[in-house]
């Protein structure tokens, strides 16, 4: 059964929600599902951008198939091949056999490396070119490393569509809704368009600094990701959400505590630090087991907030696993511009706080303040005016202006 949406008069949303992924490229967790956006358009010709994941691929066809209400399917634009959205060509190749497949040059090269072969059907597009399907004109821009080598947008100048691939983009499952406008995007949906920005685009800031200077070239009226809300209002809104994250600047002052505890001291310690930045006038603090929340949760919150205090119990004369992993992928994903802190703790050889220093410093635009803490098992009174220094400096350090 068919369940599409229209976006303009002769443009329609026909792709589908997975709720049962659990882990989203087999890594990041999924407790809201994902949407894999394809659309239509149904000009003198008729024009694809991009297909969906094979998971979803019977969803899919069925949108296509309704949707063209018994025309053939001239063009499929492929913007990214990345396979959540590439999976289904070989079947639109076969139900449609006269399709022509317009994509980018390295496009085809990695559709050739995962099994699909485009022959005939391929025609490479490239940077500053355009093609006219009847009233509209689809130019097309190269965007690398956004989220792969091969990703272009596709910008309908006709009516200031752009189909912009894996940016602007979002985890969550759409449900029945399309249009970001149609929600409180804010309350109910920026986390998730967080989540999936940090932990899958987040290491290609730069790129995605050169993609937003060629979109402001652009009269962009509609926004089409990959996945996720379409955008037709307030569009100013998520492009200057991708300003910050794209140069890793943060959302907002405020404090994110992660911590490392094995039996409860080293997060009872990171308790008494928020309770006297508290105290001091910093509320806008978030505590993180690093234990049991997601990296990718981890990541995203990091992009938020300004300051980082990583609290740490030394394992094996070595960071806390997990603390170890958080610190990798906040190198992985490029991650700058923050100010923090380091409370260790170890019981007979305390060593965390002089491992998480050497890896804090090896990432770009990092002021570590010099006030720290050294745990011996467990905070005592004998500690608590290093702790109230340390609240002091990172107080300080968040309500400067
Ligand atoms: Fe949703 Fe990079 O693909």
């Amino acid at each position: 059964m068919h369940n599409i949406r229209n976006i303009t008069d002769d443009l329609y949303w026909v792709g589908a929600n997975d709720h049962r992924l659990a882990l989203f490229e087999n890594i990041h967790p999924l407790y809201h599902g994902v949407s894999y956006n394809a659309y239509l358009l149904l000009d003198e010709q008729t024009v694809l951008f991009d297909t969906a994941d094979w998971s979803v691929g019977r969803q899919f066809l069925d949108n296509v198939t309704f949707a063209l209400d018994g025309r053939t399917l001239d063009y499929l634009i492929i913007n990214h091949v990345e396979p959540d959205h590439a999976a289904s060509i070989q079947e639109i190749l076969l139900r449609w056999p006269d399709v022509k497949v317009l994509t980018s040059p390295k496009a085809v090269i990695l559709l050739h490396q995962f099994g699909f072969s485009l022959g005939k059907h391929a025609e490479e597009v490239h940077e500053g070119e355009s093609r006219c399907f009847g009233k509209h004109t689809i130019a097309f821009v190269s965007a690398p490393m956004v989220h792969w080598p091969e990703a272009m947008v596709s910008f309908d100048t006709t009516d200031g569509v752009l189909f912009s691939a894996d940016a602007f983009g979002s985890f969550r499952s759409l449900d029945g809704k399309l249009f970001a406008d149609e929600f409180a995007f804010d309350r109910e949906w920026l986390d998730d368009a967080r989540r999936y920005y940090t932990n899958i685009v987040g290491k290609y800031g730069p790129q995605v600094q050169a993609l937003l200077k060629k979109a402001g070239g652009l009269d962009i009226k509609v926004i089409c990701p990959l996945h996720g809300p379409v955008w037709r209002e307030d569009i100013g809104y998520i492009l200057d959400k991708y300003v910050h994250w794209s140069t890793y600047e943060p959302e907002e002052k405020g404090v994110m505590i992660v911590y490392a505890s094995m039996y409860g001291n080293t997060e009872a310690a990171a308790e008494v630090l928020a309770a006297k930045l508290a105290e001091r006038g910093v509320t806008n603090t978030r505590l993180y087991d690093v234990s049991s929340t997601h990296v990718s949760y981890l990541i995203s919150e990091l992009f938020k907030y300004s300051h980082l205090v990583l609290a740490s119990v030394t394992y094996n004369l070595g960071i806390f696993p997990p603390m170890h992993n958080f610190l990798m992928d906040m190198k992985a994903l490029n991650l700058q511009n923050r100010t923090c802190a380091i409370v260790e703790n170890g019981s007979w050889a305390p060593r965390s706080g002089a491992l998480m220093r050497e890896i804090l410093e090896s990432l770009k635009h990092i002021d570590l303040l010099d006030e720290g803490m050294t745990l011996t098992s467990a905070l005592r009174e004998e500690h608590l005016s290093e702790m109230d220094a340390l609240a002091d400096a990172v107080a300080a350090s968040v309500l400067k202006k």
